[in-house]
């Protein structure tokens, strides 16, 4: 008897069909189907703020733009330095551990030690990755899938909740502006359903919100009731002002056993384009990061890797000098603001204010609107609340990357685009 023969590549394709080369066969429209992950998405709203300041930039305006949260002044010159030092090594430029090289790793603990009291195994509870939003999205694909949900801060920064949109899990919106309400509707939350993981990001990006330790102890105990994974976002730890320290989930009796944190290298030490993050708790959820980041990913530059520790060793005298960058910029655009007539919640810790919009805009505008109109009519980009969701409607997020002489120029011409009718609603407000 004859065996069957292994098939051939050629025999697994399709027969040509008799016109293939046919020129009208090969001009029929071709429809790109994209997977429905990316189908679903909704649209990106900060696009349109972003290509009005491309079209004005390129009409010559002067834009001042407050809308992104990229920082804009360079990581110290020791740093540089030891890039550059590190990648004239022809033994640095192959591929790099993708988990991050074990002295970082061992850095990163030792920060951990010094900043908040926690002690950390490098080797099985911390890892590096490339900045904390693809950490964090990385991980969502490790702990989350269809039917899975998980509890995202409203307003919410947008990979919170499309990291968990695009692991197919539900992203469920609680209101984080009070960060007490915030736990007990989480707790209620429960109640109903069971979520996999509930995000915390104090200081909250878009709003700036912060906590102190008793909000982790109490989130912690929630996690022990319910029985869901806890992510702590702390990208704003190293951004503090008027003594307020951003304390960590980790320094709770028992949240590893529930929790990881990321902590990144973008906000403080002005290293946002290196792409430097760090995932750092439990053990089995940093495992299971660790194991999906090496399907995806080779891991950073290994120069790169060497500078980090080199800031992460010597750099805490320049993340507090940064700090207080930030926090005179906060003085100068908030009293600013004050002035001309828009009272503004002074943050305590971020890169931003959240500013409400004033009246008499807010009754008869959106926040793209009102986004817009500052925009056009005062040359100064802010990002609309609603790009952060539906909670963020009524608000605009400005971003204190600019120095303070723009800041002092951008209210300025805030004020002269606003003009008198700011003024009169404030002084009604007053009077009555
Ligand atoms: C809350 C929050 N998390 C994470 C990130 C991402 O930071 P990284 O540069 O580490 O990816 C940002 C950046 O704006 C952020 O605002």
């Amino acid at each position: 008897m004859t065996q069957p023969s292994e098939p051939t590549l050629q025999s697994l394709l399709p027969e040509p069909a008799e016109n293939a080369d046919d020129p009208a066969d090969i001009e029929r429209p071709f429809e790109i189907r994209v997977a429905d992950r990316i189908s679903h998405l909704p649209p990106y709203l900060f696009a349109r703020i972003n290509q009005l300041t491309y079209q004005k930039r390129r009409a010559g305006n002067d834009v001042i733009d407050m809308s992104m949260g990229n920082p804009s002044d360079p990581p110290s010159q020791r740093v540089i330095d030891k890039l550059s030092e590190a990648a004239n090594d022809p033994r640095n430029h192959g591929y790099a551990p993708a988990l991050g090289i074990m002295s970082l790793r061992r850095e990163v603990a030792s920060r951990y030690l010094k900043k908040w009291g926690v002690r950390l195994d490098p080797e099985g509870e911390v890892i590096s990755t490339l900045g904390s939003k693809e950490g964090f999205g990385h991980l969502c694909l490790a702990i989350i899938g269809p039917g899975d949900s998980a509890i995202v801060p409203a307003p919410s920064y947008p990979a919170h909740v499309y990291g968990v949109a695009l692991a197919s899990g539900k992203a469920v919106l609680i209101d984080t502006t009070d960060p007490d309400r915030y736990l007990s509707d989480i707790a209620k939350t429960c109640e109903t359903i069971q979520p996999k993981m509930v995000i915390v990001n104090f200081p909250h990006n878009p709003t700036a919100t912060v906590v102190g330790p008793d909000f982790y102890r109490d989130v912690v105990k929630l996690a022990n009731r319910y029985g869901f994974m806890l992510v702590s976002d702390l990208a704003y730890a190293d951004v503090t002002f008027d003594g307020y320290e951003s304390p960590s989930i980790l320094a709770v009796d028992g949240a590893k056993r529930f929790a990881v944190e990321f902590t990144t290298m973008s906000k403080g030490f002005n290293m946002a384009g290196w792409r430097v993050g760090f995932c750092a708790g439990n053990r089995e959820i940093v495992r299971a990061l660790g194991t999906i980041k090496t399907y995806y990913d080779y891991g950073m530059f290994r120069p790169i890797q060497i500078a980090a520790i080199m800031a992460l060793r010597h750099g805490e005298a320049d993340v507090a000098e940064q700090a207080k960058v930030y926090e005179k910029r906060r003085d100068v655009l908030c009293d600013g603001l004050a002035r001309i007539g828009w009272n503004v919640t002074v943050p305590k810790a971020s890169m931003f204010v959240w500013a409400k919009i004033p009246e008499p805009f807010a009754s008869r505008m959106t926040s793209m609107e009102f986004a817009t109109k500052l925009l056009e009519e005062a040359d100064v980009a802010v990002s609309p609340g609603a790009g952060f969701g539906a909670a963020g409607e009524g608000y605009v997020r400005l971003a204190l990357i600019e120095n303070e002489n723009r800041l002092r120029q951008a209210v300025r011409q805030i004020g002269r685009a606003l003009g008198d009718e700011l003024k009169v609603a404030a002084s009604q407000r007053e009077a009555g």
